[in-house]
Order: structure tokens, then sequence, then C-alpha cells
């Protein structure tokens, strides 16, 4: 059966075909995928489609769950929260985007928090980690908010449209997970 979570304001899904445009719309926005590594922009057609495919494919396999956050009021889709899983090493990266009207309103907060639970408990995770670069600020205080600690920061570390970037690390290993 496919995972389903509900959080205070959100419902957490897996991607569906009919998700492709909103995707590629929240996704394709210039400040979203500005502090993303993955997420082109443009966002090309087709690109949304094949993603969702992919994504379905990969939580399937166990190798990555990619959740659609929907808001339960309205079910419009704002965001996404995933978990890429290194099975070998039993951990994880968290990765998230939302919408940028959706900004600010504790939604990656909330989303995130949940997800992190599922990897301890349902996936038996040892350890989840995530990165950001320095610049996002927003983005690592999400990760400070759900109990994530701060793991190091790595100067110019990736290379994103032409620019190498400063990238800071958080994680939660297991006995640390002040969730449960
Ligand atoms: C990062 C992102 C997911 C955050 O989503 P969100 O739903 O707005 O996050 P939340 O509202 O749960 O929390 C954001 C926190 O960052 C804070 N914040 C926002 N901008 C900030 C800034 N420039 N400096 C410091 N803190 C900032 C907010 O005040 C909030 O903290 P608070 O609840 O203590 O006030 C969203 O900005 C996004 O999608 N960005 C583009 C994609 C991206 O960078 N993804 C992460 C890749 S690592």
């Amino acid at each position: 059966m496919e995972p389903i979570f509900e959080t205070n304001r959100v419902i957490l899904r897996l991607f569906e075909p009919a998700d492709a445009k909103m995707v590629q719309k929240l996704a394709g926005h210039e400040e979203v995928a500005r502090t993303t590594l993955s997420i082109p922009h443009p966002y090309p057609d087709g690109a949304a489609e094949a993603w969702i495919e992919r994504t379905r494919q990969a939580a399937e396999n166990g190798e990555i769950y990619s959740f659609a956050m929907v808001k339960k009021e309205g079910k419009s889709l704002i965001g996404c929260v995933s978990l890429r899983v290194s099975k070998n090493d039993n951990q994880a990266e968290l990765a998230y985007w939302v919408g940028r009207p959706f900004w600010g309103q504790g939604f990656a907060t909330e989303a995130a928090q949940t997800i992190v639970q599922f990897g301890f408990d349902e996936l038996q995770l040892n350890r989840i980690f995530a990165a950001a670069m320095t610049k996002n600020p927003a983005s690592y205080k999400v990760m400070s908010k759900i109990g994530m600690k701060y793991e190091d920061t790595f100067p110019k570390h990736v290379l994103k449209s032409g620019i190498y970037e400063d990238i800071v690390f958080y994680e939660l290993v297991k006995t640390e997970n002040l969730l449960s």
C-alpha cells in the first residue's frame, strides 16, 4: 500500500500524473529552483511528467520517497518533501521545496517533521541528514526547527548555475531523535 500521512494542515502522498502541471508551475519558479540542485530553470515541458513516473518507481523500489504536500483545505498541491535512502548505510537525505506563495507558513517544517518520523519509525533508518546552501537560511532553519543538529559547512561544495556554493549539513541520528 502507498504511504500516506496527515499533518495538521497537510496530506503527504506520492505524486500522481495529474500533479504534473502544478509541479512544473511551482518548482519551475525561479526562487524555488535557485537554491535546489536538481530543479531546472526554466522547467521544461514534459519534465514533471517524467519526474513523477521516476519518483513513483523509486518509491516502489524503496530508494526515494518523494511526497506531494497537499493542503487539506482546498486539496491544492503546495510542495514536495523527500527522503533519498541509502540502504547500505541505513541513512537518508531529507529534501524539500514549497511553492513560493506558501512560504513562511510552517509548511516545510510540518511536512519534514512527519517524514523524518516515517524514516526512523517505518524505514528504520539510523541517520537522516540534509544539506542547504549557506545563502538559504530558510532551509536550514527548517532543519534546526525539527531537531536536526548542525554538522559542518563545506565551502564551494556544489556547482549551481556556474557558481560554486557553500553547503551546510545538518543531521539527526536515531539515538538523538528528539521527536520520538
Ligand atoms: C526552504 C523552504 C522549503 C522553506 O519552506 P517554508 O514552508 O517557508 O518553511 P517554514 O515556514 O516551515 O520555515 C521557514 C523558517 O525560515 C525562516 N526564514 C525564512 N527566510 C529567512 C531568512 N532569510 N533568514 C532567516 N530565517 C528565515 C522563517 O522565518 C521560518 O522560521 P520561523 O518559523 O522560526 O519563523 C522554501 O523556502 C523553499 O521551497 N525554498 C526553495 C527551495 C529550497 O531551497 N529547498 C531546500 C533545498 S535545501
